[in-house]
């Protein structure tokens, strides 16, 4: 049997073979629209195969109407499509100090693309909500064993209603134009914008309607904010919104530039909208300069930025990014830590050597 890691795209960076984990180096994360091959995967579990012809989703719980709806009838609901980014939780988390539990993601756990398929509220109306529904659990066919939990378990998160029911959270069966690709979840997944990825979930087996808060190793176990000295007799935070966030994508860690006029370029999102402002600073965060932002092509994507530096000067230099969003949120020093590193949007800060023209 090949390991599922067989199959990817050698420019990927890969964390783990099985379950697979890839993130994208920084200089590819420079284009609006990730390719699939390009886009950054995070699994749990082996990739579950599944033939679309006999797969079908059931919805239950808290309706008035279960449904069983196959692949084929699911693509005749009206489509929707949403160019969102998704970005793990995880991401950016290798250099944090003190040191994290978890894979030691550097910064290529995110990427844009274009999703289609149907809004999770048109399979819900259709279903009849009921007036005691008060999550939505989506259900992977992924299985395997955690470790911190008993037993085989599938992947699974739920959604508040307010969130379940907003138009873009999608049940996407296409990635920029094409059907799913294995890895990325088909036939069907979801995809939540706004959110960091986990709560996107891959290959759907089925989804209930709960009139309860859903208790579930990944939401309430793994994919919390563990505080320093947590000693488990409280629940934690659970992650949820995407963090204002910016990344450098040239020049990447130590490269070397010719003295002169160096382009310094990068993207930038935040789970709020569209961003404001990408500040660079190459003199220890001491001033800041304005960069240029690609407008904003969907509230949930990321935007390329660009700023000219005139590095006039030979010397060894830190370059800093921020990103401040339209609600005014801003990318901190450092970042809030805790236990396994989520959300980690502290300033992005490449080490850069500015050599003389020869
Ligand atoms: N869904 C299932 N069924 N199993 C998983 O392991 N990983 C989640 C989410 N959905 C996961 C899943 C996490 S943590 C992330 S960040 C995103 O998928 C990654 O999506 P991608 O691999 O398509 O980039």
């Amino acid at each position: 049997m090949t390991a599922d890691g067989d199959c990817i795209n050698p420019e990927l960076t890969t964390l783990s073979r099985t379950p697979l984990v890839a993130g994208v180096p920084l200089n590819l994360l420079n284009t609006e629209v990730m390719s699939n091959d390009r886009f950054y995967v995070r699994n749990h579990f082996p990739i579950p195969k599944v033939d679309a012809a006999n797969w079908s989703l059931p919805v239950s719980g808290e309706v008035d109407t279960p449904l069983n709806i196959s692949y084929q009838d699911l693509k005749e609901l009206p489509r929707h499509e949403v160019l969102a980014l998704l970005e793990c939780a995880g991401n950016s988390r290798a250099g944090i100090q003190p040191p994290i539990e978890g894979l030691l993601w550097d910064h290529g756990g995110v990427g844009t693309a274009g999703w289609a398929g149907v809004s999770l509220c048109t399979v819900l109306e259709r279903a009849g909500l009921r007036s005691t529904a008060k999550e939505v659990l989506i259900e992977g066919c992924d299985e395997g064993e955690e470790r911190g939990a008993s037993g085989k378990l599938n992947y699974a998160m739920s959604l508040p209603m307010e969130k379940a029911l907003h138009p873009d959270t999608l049940l996407a069966y296409e990635m920029n134009g094409e059907p799913l690709p294995g890895e990325h979840g088909f036939p069907l997944r979801a995809v939540v914008p706004g959110w960091f990825g986990m709560t996107s979930v891959k290959w759907i087996k089925s989804i209930q309607v709960l009139d309860h808060a859903f208790v579930g190793y990944h939401q309430t176990s793994y994919y919390v904010f563990v505080p320093e000295g947590a000693t488990g007799d409280r629940p934690n935070e659970r992650v949820t919104s995407l963090r204002v966030k910016s990344l450098i994508s040239h020049p990447v860690r130590g490269q070397y530039v010719t003295a002169g006029r160096v382009t310094i370029e990068g993207m930038a999102w935040s789970g709020n909208g569209p961003i404001d402002k990408v500040e660079i600073s190459t003199d220890d965060g001491k001033s800041w300069q304005e960069a240029q932002i690609s407008p904003s092509p969907s509230p949930y994507a990321w935007q390329p930025w660009k700023y000219t530096w005139e590095a006039n000067s030979p010397g060894n230099y830190l370059v800093r990014s921020r990103a401040t969003d339209l609600k005014g949120d801003t990318q901190p020093v450092q970042t809030l830590w805790n236990f396994r590193g989520f959300a980690n949007n502290a300033i992005h800060v490449v080490p850069v050597i500015v050599q003389p023209m020869p």
